[in-house]
């Protein structure tokens, strides 16, 4: 090993788990999608737009001026239409679109043709208020059916959407507000979390104190709690409630705008990444039908994803009903009322495919397995995993307790940035191995490299990189198109850098190990956060781990480790224990890899989608002062692991 190596590549992993003939007899992924996408990728590209509605076809494939892709140039369509109107047209209209399932209990079933209708009205009721094609509208709304509502309306008369997390601040919203400068707000009085209903509207209100460019706020009643009604306030309800449940879709250019979406950078600003139409939806339809292997007909499929993150973008709205899939929708949170309420949705409607993220399956496992088994979890047949590295312990836990070994797992790799799945096994095909991504899709080409931009080859790590443009690539960044090319194009040539670090198995088959700002380098080696916390979550006495890189006299960097243990697992002060799990980590993965300090703390901070902000540990493990974390999903939890910090020093 030498200085010159990019990443080191520490864990091995010889697990691998083939689909079952049976799957494999059914699967929609064949191997002749690769070859043909190998043979023709623009002409592979193209039968996938073909497979949507078009109003006119487009003449061009792509027109590639790097770093700005153009794709299906000339054609025409409209997103929504392909959600809604193309099911009822053809004779799909009672299948169910979404079970809602609200926090406290309540229910609501909405067929393909009820949506439609509740689209078409608030299409309608848009226009009524001014909106056109070319607007931008935020959107500001729990995780209920009307947020999906609010967006197909938006994308039916061509008005970009951007959809704000309804955890976010008044300032977060007022600042991207101002940066899309959008004219209308939509919002609700709030929402109901953890037993309790929350308040949305208020932030609004002090938001759009700051905000000239917003004529109006239409505020959808959910809690029906007191609502202070300003001049430019309108009920969803009131305005919906009057207009014709007709709407003839307008088709747009296969490049307009369909939604901004806004991703925190290193810098304060937000980064508004805009996506348009044609080559984002046949993307986010091709990979969700051949990724979760849809059965429109027969599955019931659920993506636990707020509608605020991209994931609820591509994997509830777009992709999902594109393809015309039956949905389940949960407002709340997986404890309310108690641990088992995903486990229990699933049996009730018998969900068939289950896509959510590693930090809850090891929040699963924290709690202890008695809860899934606790519910018929048989109906389930395929597993997904989104939104960080899942650890090969959560990966099959995941397998075995909620999948009964029976569910593949496809573990997805994408971005906000790439619109849809880039690199993932495809049920039928792959044969997974637990914490691995596997591969690109078909149509996808990523290379991992070096410093020098050579190439790794098998058994080497370095920088995830995609050397050819692909349809749902973002299209740059709103307004700040110096900004686009300097932060994804700029650090290797031609080449578009997602931020990951990567590894490939002997077998060619991607490990991702997280962001590259995060890789600690001990003693001249590079080493992952992903692979060190992967190590530790292998131990039996550990649910979960963040592990950064300290500065550290001797070695440059030093490995410091934040772990939550299992539920039913005692810590005292100064036990074994953590004198184990270094060894442990010495024993799975190096000596090198050994953290010189263990905490064991009883939350990680993270943020609102679910990921630990290293940054904040690193600031904790030099004894700096806490840098911002007004991202984080609990304030508190910085105030807890600084004080476990101090009260039990770990070192030997
Ligand atoms: C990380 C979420 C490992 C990665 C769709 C990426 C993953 C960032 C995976 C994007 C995965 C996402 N394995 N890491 N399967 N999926 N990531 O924009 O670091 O919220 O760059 O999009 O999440 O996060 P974003």
């Amino acid at each position: 090993m030498s200085e010159e190596v990019a990443l080191e590549n520490l864990s091995y992993e010889d697990r691998a788990f083939a689909p079952s003939p049976e799957f494999v007899a059914q699967a929609n992924a064949t191997p002749a999608l690769f070859e043909a996408a190998e043979k023709d990728r623009l002409q592979f590209w193209a039968d996938q737009a073909a497979e949507l509605h078009w109003d006119q076809k487009w003449n061009q494939v792509l027109d590639w001026q790097i770093p700005f892709a153009k794709w299906f140039i000339g054609g025409k369509l409209n997103a929504a239409y392909n959600c809604l109107d193309r099911h009822v047209n053809e004779g799909r209209g009672d299948r169910v679109a979404f079970y809602f399932e609200g926090e406290p209990g309540d229910t609501k079933v909405y067929t393909y043709k009820d949506m439609l209708r509740e689209v078409s009205k608030a299409a309608n009721a848009l226009t009524e208020l001014g909106i056109k094609s070319g607007d931008r509208v935020a959107i500001y709304l729990p995780m209920i059916p009307e947020a999906a509502i609010a967006m197909l309306a938006c994308a039916r008369i061509g008005a970009a959407h951007s959809v704000v997390f309804g955890g976010f601040s008044a300032d977060s919203l007022s600042a991207r507000i101002n940066d899309a400068t959008a004219k209308l707000v939509i919002t609700s009085d709030g929402g109901f979390r953890r037993g309790a209903p929350f308040a949305l509207k208020p932030a609004v209100d002090e938001a759009v104190k700051t905000t000239p460019s917003v004529e109006n706020v239409l505020v959808v009643k959910r809690t029906g709690q007191e609502s202070t009604m300003g001049a430019k306030d309108i009920w969803w309800h009131e305005l919906i409630e009057k207009q014709s449940d007709q709407h003839t879709a307008e088709f747009f250019d296969s490049e307009h705008v369909l939604f901004i979406l806004y991703t925190s950078g290193t810098t304060a600003k937000p980064k508004g990444i805009f996506h348009t139409t044609g080559g984002y939806l046949t993307q986010a339809a091709f990979t969700h039908k051949m990724v979760f292997d849809l059965k429109p007909a027969k599955d019931v499929y659920w993506c636990t994803a707020d509608i605020g993150w991209i994931t609820g973008h591509s994997y509830v709205v777009y992709g999902p009903m594109a393809n015309g899939a039956t949905q389940v929708m949960y407002e709340g949170t997986p404890d309310t009322p108690t641990k088992s309420r995903i486990f229990e949705i699933i049996e009730k409607y018998k969900v068939s495919i289950l896509y959510t993220a590693p930090t809850l399956i090891r929040t699963w496992m924290k709690w202890g397995a008695e809860f899934p088994n606790s519910c018929d979890l048989t109906s389930l047949r395929l597993l997904g995993s989104v939104g960080e590295p899942i650890n090969p312990e959560a990966w099959m836990w995941y397998r075995e307790v909620i999948g009964g070994n029976r569910c593949p797992i496809v573990d997805t790799w994408w971005q906000t940035e790439t619109g849809a799945i880039l690199i993932s096994p495809l049920p039928g095909i792959t044969a997974t191995k637990p914490g691995s991504a596997m591969g690109t899709l078909p149509g996808i080409v990523g290379k991992v490299i070096d410093d020098e931009e050579r190439e790794v080859g098998n058994g080497g790590a370095g920088y995830l990189v995609l050397t050819q443009p692909w349809p749902s690539m973002l299209r740059g960044i709103w307004g700040e198109p110096e900004r686009y090319a300097e932060t994804y194009w700029s650090r290797f040539a031609e080449k578009y850098f997602a931020g990951d670090g990567a590894k490939l198995d002997k077998d060619g088959a991607i490990w991702l190990l997280g962001r590259v700002d995060d890789v600690m380098n001990v003693s001249g080696h590079r080493i992952s956060t992903t692979e060190v916390e992967s190590a530790l979550v292998s131990h039996p006495a550990v649910a979960e781990s963040a592990v950064v890189g300290a500065k550290d006299e001797m070695t440059g960097q030093a490995i410091v480790a934040f772990v939550i243990l299992r539920g039913g697992v005692e810590h005292h002060e100064g036990e074994a224990l953590v004198k184990e799990l270094r060894d442990h980590v010495a024993k799975e993965i190096g000596p090198i890899a050994k953290p010189r300090q263990i905490v064991v703390v009883n939350e990680l901070p993270k943020t609102r989608s679910g990921k630990i902000m290293r940054r904040l540990l690193r600031d904790v493990a030099e004894n700096r002062a806490v840098g911002d974390s007004t991202t984080l999903a609990d304030p508190n939890v910085m105030k807890l692991i600084q004080s476990g910090l101090s009260a039990g020093k770990s070192e030997d």
